[in-house]
C-alpha cells in the first residue's frame, strides 16, 4: 500500500464533498439537511483554507483528507476523513499527525478540536497526546495539546 500525502488540488473536492456527506449520513444523519443548507459556508472554508486541506492518496485514488484553520491562538482541526475501504491502516494517524506537524510549523502551540463523545476517533487524539478539556454548547467533547 503505497500512502502519499500531499497538497489538495480542484480537483479533489469532489471526493471531500462526498467524504463529508458520507461522515454527516454515517454519524449525524439528523444534521443532513442543516449541512446541506450550509454547504456554501463548508465550500468557502475548503477553498479558504486550501493550503491547509492535506490529501492522502493510495495509488492516485483519494482515500482520506484533513483540513484544519488558524485561530486566534491555536490551530484547529476541523475535519479528518478517511475512506471506509481503507480504514485502520494508519492514514487516518498520518493525516492527523501531518495537521500537527503543520501546525507546529506554523506557530501553533496549542492545537484543538471537537469530537462526538461516541466518535471512536477520540482514541487516535488520545494516543496523540490530546487531553479532553470540557464540552462545547453543542454536546461535542473539547480536545487541546499544549
Ligand atoms: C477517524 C478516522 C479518520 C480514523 O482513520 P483511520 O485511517 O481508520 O485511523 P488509523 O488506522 O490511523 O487508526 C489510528 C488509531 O486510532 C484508533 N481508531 C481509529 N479508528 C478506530 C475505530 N473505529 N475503533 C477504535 N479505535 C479506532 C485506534 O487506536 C487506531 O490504532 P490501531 O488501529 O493501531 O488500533 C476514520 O475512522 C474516519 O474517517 N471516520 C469517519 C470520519 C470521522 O469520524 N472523523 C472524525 C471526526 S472528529
Amino acid at each position: 500500500m503505497a500512502l502519499r500525502l500531499r497538497p489538495a488540488c480542484i480537483t479533489d473536492l469532489p471526493a471531500i464533498y462526498r467524504g463529508e456527506q458520507d461522515y454527516i449520513r454515517s454519524w449525524e444523519p439528523d444534521h443532513e439537511d442543516a449541512w446541506r443548507l450550509q454547504l456554501e459556508r463548508h465550500l468557502t472554508r475548503w477553498v479558504e483554507n486550501f493550503e491547509r486541506l492535506t490529501v492522502a492518496t493510495i495509488e492516485e485514488q483519494v482515500a482520506g483528507y484533513c483540513l484544519w484553520t488558524p485561530e486566534e491562538d491555536y490551530a484547529e482541526l476541523c475535519t479528518i476523513n478517511v475512506s471506509q475501504a481503507y480504514r485502520r491502516k494508519g492514514i487516518g494517524q498520518a493525516l492527523f499527525y501531518a495537521y500537527a506537524a503543520a501546525a507546529r510549523q506554523q506557530g501553533f502551540t496549542c492545537l484543538r478540536l471537537s469530537v462526538r463523545p461516541d466518535n471512536p476517533a477520540r482514541q487516535l487524539y488520545e494516543r496523540a497526546g490530546f487531553i479532553c478539556v470540557g464540552n462545547d454548547a453543542n454536546g461535542y467533547l473539547r480536545y487541546e495539546l499544549i
